[in-house]
Parts: C-alpha cells; sequence; structure tokens
C-alpha cells in the first residue's frame, strides 16, 4: 500500500519553502509512490483537520508543485503561532488562553493514517517537532529561516535570499547617504543572532555593524563618524540588527503576545536617537523588515532547498525519524533534530568573519 505522508511548513515563511515542498512531491510521488497531504498553516491544519482557510489541507500532485520553484513563500500556508503545545484558545469570557492541544495532533495524525511527517521550518517549528517525536510521531525536519540561526546545520535555507536583499537595499542606500551627507541606519532582521547583520554589512561595506552578539556603546559609534569626516567621507552606513541592545541594556520589542515570540522592534531608531546626542548628523532610518522573507530565491536556496527536500524524503522512505537535513561541509546530511535545537547557532564575536569585519575598521559600537 502506498505510504501516506504529511508535509507543512512553518514558522516565519522565507524564499525556497516552495522549491522544497516541490521536490519532495516530485520524489516522493515519482520515486515512492506516496500520498503526500499538504497541511495547511502548520500545525493549525493538523488541530483542525476541517482548516478551511484559505485552501484547507489537501492531496498534493505534480500538478500542484508546477512553476512553483521560483515562488517565495509557501503554498500551504504556515504560521508563528501554531504551537500545539501552547495554543491559543478563546477562553469562554471574551478573552483568550493558552492550552495543550498536542494529543488531539497525535490523534489526528494517526486518524489521518500518516506514515511520516516532514516539518520545514526554524527552531521553534524543530522544538515542536521533536516534543512530537517524543510522543512517537515519525517526523522529519528540513531547517529553514532567514536568521540562519538553527544549529547542526551550517545553512539554513532562505538566509542566503534575505541577505541579497539586505544587500542590495545597503548599496541602494549607500548612493543618496552619500549624495546627502547622511548617517543612514539600517536595520535587518535576525532575531537574535546577527547573520543577516554581519554578512550584508561586510558584503555592503557598513562603516558599523550592531549585533545582538555584540552589545553596543554610542561613543565608539560617534567617534567613527567623526573619524570619517575628517578623512572626507560625509556620510556613514550603520547596519544594525533587529536584536541589538546596547551594553548592559535589553533589545527593543513590543511587549509579548499570547502565542507568539517577543515582537523585535526599535532597535535602529533607538540606535539614532541616542546618537543624536552625542553628535550633530542628519540620519535616517530605514527598517527592511518584511521585504527580506519575500521574493525570488537566489539561485543557492533553490538548490539547497531542492537538495534537503530530496533528502527529506529519503529519510522517510527509509524511516529514519527524528531527523533534521542539515548541510555540512557541503554535503547534505542527517542530524537528530534533538542536536538542532540544543542550542541557537548565533555570531561568534571573536569567529573569523568578526575579526575580518574588525581588520577592516568595522565598528561594532566596541
Ligand atoms: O524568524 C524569522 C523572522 O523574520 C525574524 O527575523 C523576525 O524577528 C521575525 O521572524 C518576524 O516575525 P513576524 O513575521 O511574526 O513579524
Amino acid at each position: 500500500m502506498a505510504k501516506k505522508v504529511g508535509i507543512m511548513t512553518g514558522g516565519g515563511d522565507c524564499p525556497g519553502l516552495n522549491a522544497v515542498i516541490r521536490a519532495v512531491v516530485r520524489v516522493g510521488k515519482e520515486q515512492y509512490g506516496w500520498d503526500i497531504l499538504g497541511i495547511e498553516d502548520a500545525f493549525h491544519g493538523l488541530v483542525d483537520l476541517n482548516l478551511a482557510s484559505p485552501r484547507g489541507n489537501r492531496w498534493l500532485d505534480l500538478a500542484d508543485v508546477r512553476g512553483i520553484l521560483e515562488k517565495g513563500g509557501t503554498i500551504l500556508g504556515t504560521s508563528n503561532r501554531a504551537d500545539p503545545f501552547h495554543y491559543v484558545v478563546e477562553d469562554g469570557q471574551g478573552g483568550r488562553r493558552e492550552t495543550d492541544v498536542s494529543d488531539l495532533v497525535v490523534a489526528n495524525y494517526h486518524k489521518l493514517e500518516l506514515d511520516g511527517l516532514i516539518s520545514i521550518g526554524g527552531d521553534g517549528s524543530m522544538a515542536i517537532a521533536q516534543r512530537f517525536v517524543d510522543k512517537g510521531l515519525n517526523i522529519v525536519g528540513v531547517p529553514k529561516t532567514i536568521d540562519n540561526d538553527l544549529g547542526a546545520t551550517d545553512q539554513t535555507f532562505g538566509f542566503d535570499t534575505a541577505l541579497n536583499i539586505a544587500t542590495e537595499a545597503i548599496d541602494r542606500i549607500r548612493d543618496t547617504a552619500d549624495s546627502h551627507d547622511r548617517v543612514m541606519l539600517v536595520e535587518v532582521m535576525g532575531r537574535n543572532a546577527g547573520w543577516i547583520a554581519l554578512h550584508a554589512g561586510l558584503a555592503g561595506g557598513a562603516d558599523a555593524i550592531l549585533l545582538p552578539e555584540i552589545p553596543y556603546r554610542l561613543q565608539p559609534i560617534a567617534d567613527m563618524i567623526r573619524h570619517r569626516r575628517r578623512r572626507g567621507k560625509h556620510y556613514s552606513i550603520l547596519v544594525v540588527a533587529e536584536g541589538a541592545k546596547p551594553a548592559g541594556g535589553q533589545v527593543s520589542s513590543l511587549q509579548r503576545q499570547l502565542g507568539e515570540m517577543p515582537r523585535l522592534m526599535g532597535a535602529a531608531t533607538r540606535v539614532a536617537t541616542g546618537l543624536s546626542e552625542l553628535i550633530d548628523a542628519d540620519m535616517r532610518v530605514t527598517v527592511l523588515g518584511h521585504v527580506q522573507r519575500g521574493g525570488r530565491p537566489t539561485t543557492f536556496d533553490r538548490v539547497l532547498a531542492t537538495r534537503y527536500g530530496h533528502r527529506a524524503a529519503q529519510l522517510v522512505e527509509s524511516g529514519d525519524f527524528g531527523n533534521m537535513t542539515a548541510l555540512r561541509n557541503g554535503q547534505i546530511v542527517a542530524v537528530p533534530i534533538a542536536e538542532a535545537v540544543a542550542e541557537p547557532k548565533r555570531v561568534d564575536p571573536n569567529g573569523q568573519l568578526v575579526e575580518t569585519a574588525r581588520a577592516i575598521g568595522v565598528s561594532f559600537g566596541e
């Protein structure tokens, strides 16, 4: 009998999700003859099997994945508020509360008679996947996120596209910064990891890069701007990770909403406000935001996502559950999901990349 395999995308979307889905469906159908269930909106689709909006769970055919390789987003929908262990429900008194509906997910998985589930997601999704592995579900993970902060893999797909978008934005901002002799602050995503800021900052020739991993002070940044002026450079580019924080301070964020991660917001504006007290400069802040998450995946991400999808299908077919596909030294390998979520991957303040940046004169606000 044909195997029944579910596939879902979880957490924040990123370019390359569709490329993974396409590879899984092609390999699953053509090589193994599976029935493949596309699950809508991450675990929402396994909590409520009749989820209607906008498309609902559905069996995927080759025709469903035609022409999606180069498309951003995900044809399955996603959510970063779909943790069945902390599921948000109405509390019956006009409010909402978090509850554990994980047993319902397990029951629905068996009701659907799934032999396996491919969960494409970041650290949050992998942590949830591991908890379901512990509850006996057959899950294979695929690492995605623009943040590149998932452990056990050299790279997540989506990261390359995001940092290319950020680099292009910095290039554009440099032109106008130069024309107006301005200090331009570019805030990039990455949550509590500075990978996008560091790579895009280096690639875009930033004068300062502020990372979550290196708490900053404002005075050295003001000094750097003055130093550049003395050398005839009347503009400066500061790349600020959304999770950057001042020495001894906290990240800039909104209050956490039920079922959500704290929303990071305001890091670059805070730096600009602080700097304006130390230096007379015409400053502007650009927050790149979700622009970094959309659009066509780069060729690198298309290839990586396709390789991940192929390997994930192989792992399901061979029954190697509880694993995540990973890129290591150019090879796609399987690593325990537990290893991937053990520790987030952060920028090493004393690592080679930071050392190179320091050597070429980039300020980290130290
Ligand atoms: O994890 C990906 C990411 O884009 C982070 O870089 C960012 O902090 C967060 O998701 C934004 O989430 P949301 O889409 O809920 O605003």
